[in-house]
């Protein structure tokens, strides 16, 4: 969380800072800040809230300097209050920070022991005061940052200035992402690299411990110990244009309306045109890892845990290995028992998500075999991992992640069809025909998105209800808790998701003419092909939720279903039916997911909230 920027070049900072502010807010939007160096003091402006009140607060102001550095916080240690924004000033030195310092409270009473005056209760502004001490006992910045390096435990990602060192930047990070952006005479430091993308797509992705600086001659790396080293300089696709609103009112409505091609572009590079069949190039040479391994165990965060869930079934009923699903964040404080013979996937959007990443270093520590799936290239995630699969998403900025999560699971369903037809789970045929039909799913997304109209009139008529229940049976069950966790984050209603038949093990109280059930509950086109899922199953499920249903209805609770076209029965049974085009049991639960994207968005909207920026949230968490 938090975004910071550096710049060094021709042109005045104060636009390219307040531009890449822009693309960094969906980071956190608590706190923001500049600082520009004019000649050799710095000029600092820091604002409660949006970056958009710190342009309002300088727009009249003269700040004139090609050199400088920029914050958006999501608030960790110390309320969103200016006194606590970013950038900090300590006598010369200018800094932000993105992470958390976890000995900080003994720093903090050891410097005010030394007479240091605090003026913030940050755990930030300790780090600026360790390396004034460094400058003012004669260090140079960079030699200063060096020093102070080793007396912190936890996270970090820094961008430091100092007026004594006035044409330099330094940046450092340790567990947190930070980017160099190398353009023609001018060098960024950034979070993120849709900072710089307006600038420069050449960047260097900065290790953990290596200390950067940058100035208008260029970039130096270095290792911990001070000696130069040789950097690759990546080349990024994304362009400025994917980052922009096209258009929509909101990020989130243009990601949803992505999602057909997103997902095309997520399939095409993974298929075999010539053979007909799904081929993860990433795999094809760890052939016999696959054959060995007796357990899946998929670890990750919100809703990518949600399509790891999902994932799970695929996993079980393709390629017939046991799969298990955990919080990245519960899993890496457990002792799990874990052999060579499980592979552990672990699922990101971002692929800077603290909590996951801390969970593969434990993972690899243990010498386990690890596969990420991750939408951003180069990120810490995807670096780490044995084996990559990437999502080919696009940049995602709305915080409520959507395009992000249906890629996802359909690399979770190339994966695990995949793996089957390597263990020879399947016959080939099958293989053929599971990918044909997935080849046909972005046509498939597209004709549930004509729904929205159908969807804007539902969540007019319950946007202002307060209580709202998901519910499915089998792999619709985490599809209901990723459709619930939408409409909580960017509605801030109440919304849970539950297997349909567990209603009635308590939470079925709650319902009552004031609630909405929305019920997952598709057919599934017949699969002669598959023996080890007959339709007689498929049945079953769908008729135990029509009961589960009843029971709800029974007490008058609303009821909004979501099925496959032409089902009579469940238009019946509901207040309100949007009917998916017909497709398989493994294609359904991606199609599923789209209308609940829509109804969270609409409701959402209606109800005024910041649909991109959501209180208290942020696009990608770093800290743990
Ligand atoms: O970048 P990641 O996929 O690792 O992020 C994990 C979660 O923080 C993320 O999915 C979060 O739950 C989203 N806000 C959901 O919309």
């Amino acid at each position: 969380m938090c975004g910071i920027i550096g710049y060094v070049g021709h042109r005045q900072s104060k636009e390219v800072l307040i531009n890449a502010l822009r693309r960094l807010e969906y980071r956190g939007y608590d706190s923001a800040g500049i600082a520009v160096l004019q000649d050799k003091t710095v000029e600092l402006h820091r604002v409660e809230g949006r970056i958009e009140g710190l342009v309002e607060k300088i727009k009249n102001k003269s700040i004139v300097g090609t050199t400088g550095i920029g914050h958006t916080r999501w608030a960790t240690h110390g309320a969103a209050v200016e006194m606590n924004a970013h950038p900090h000033r300590v006598g010369s030195v200018i800094l932000v920070h993105n992470g958390i310092i976890e000995n900080y409270a003994s720093l903090r009473d050891d410097l005010i022991g030394r007479g240091r005056k605090m003026g913030s209760d940050t755990d930030s502004e300790i780090v600026a005061h360790l390396i004034d001490l460094e400058i003012e006992a004669g260090a140079t910045l960079e030699k200063a940052v060096r020093t102070v390096l080793p007396k912190l435990r936890g996270t970090y990602a820094f961008v430091i200035l100092s007026e004594k060192s006035p044409k330099e930047i330094v940046g450092v990070r340790n567990g947190c992402p930070l980017l160099i952006g190398v353009g023609e005479g001018e060098s960024f430091f950034a979070s993120d690299v849709q900072a710089v993308l307006s600038y420069t797509n050449k960047v260097v992705y900065l290790e953990d411990n290596q200390v950067a600086i940058i100035d208008v001659g260029g970039v130096k790396v270095t290792d911990a110990a001070g000696k130069a080293m040789e950097v690759a300089v990546k080349t990024i696709k994304w362009s400025a244009d994917e980052i922009d609103k096209a258009g929509y009112d909101h990020y989130m409505l243009k990601e949803i309306y992505e999602q057909p091609q997103a997902i095309a572009n997520t399939i095409e590079g993974n298929i075999d045109h010539k053979n007909e069949i799904i081929r993860l190039i990433g795999l094809v040479e760890h052939e016999r890892l696959f054959h060995k391994i007796n357990r899946v165990l998929i670890v990750a965060c919100g809703t990518s845990l949600h399509a790891g869930l999902i994932g799970k079934y695929y996993i079980e009923q393709f390629a017939h290995i046991p799969a298990d699903v955990d919080y990245a964040s519960e899993f890496r404080y457990r002792n799990p028992v874990l052999t060579p013979d499980t592979l552990c996937i672990f699922i990101s959007q971002s692929g800077e998500t603290a909590d996951t990443l801390a969970a593969l270093r434990a993972v690899k520590k243990n010498g386990i075999p690890s596969l990420v799936i991750c939408n951003v290239r180069e990120s810490s995630l995807a670096r780490a991992g044995d084996m990559v699969l990437y999502t080919n998403a696009g940049p995602e900025i709305g915080v409520a992640s959507t395009k992000a999560f249906t890629t996802q699971v359909a690399m979770l369903y190339m994966f695990a069809v995949q793996v089957g037809h390597l263990r020879k789970s399947m016959v080939h045929e099958r293989f053929k025909e599971l990918t044909k039909r997935l080849i046909h799913l972005p046509i498939l997304v597209e004709k549930t998105l004509s729904l929205d109209n159908e969807i804007q009139k539902i969540a007019r008529k319950y946007h202002g209800f307060s209580c709202f229940f998901y519910v499915g049976r089998g792999i619709y069950y985490p599809v209901a808790l990723e459709g619930a966790l939408k409409l909580k984050e960017i509605s801030y209603l109440h919304a849970e998701g539950y297997p349909a038949g567990e209603l009635k093990h308590g939470p079925i109280a709650l319902v009552a003419p004031d609630v909405v059930t929305l019920v997952l509950n598709p057919k599934s086109v017949a699969d002669p092909s598959n023996p080890s899922r007959p339709a007689e199953l498929s049945q079953m499920y769908y008729e135990k939720v029509m009961s589960n249903l009843e029971e709800v209805k029974a007490r008058k609770g609303e009821i909004v279903s979501i099925g496959t076209q032409g089902d009579e029965t469940l238009r019946k049974s509901s207040h309100h039916f949007l009917e998916l085009p017909p497709a398989a049991w493994g294609l359904n639960s991606i199609l599923l997911s789209i209308p609940l994207q829509l109804f969270a968005y609409h409701v959402a909207q209606m109800r005024g909230t910041d649909v991109d920026k959501p209180r208290n949230l942020a696009k990608s968490v770093t800290v743990e």
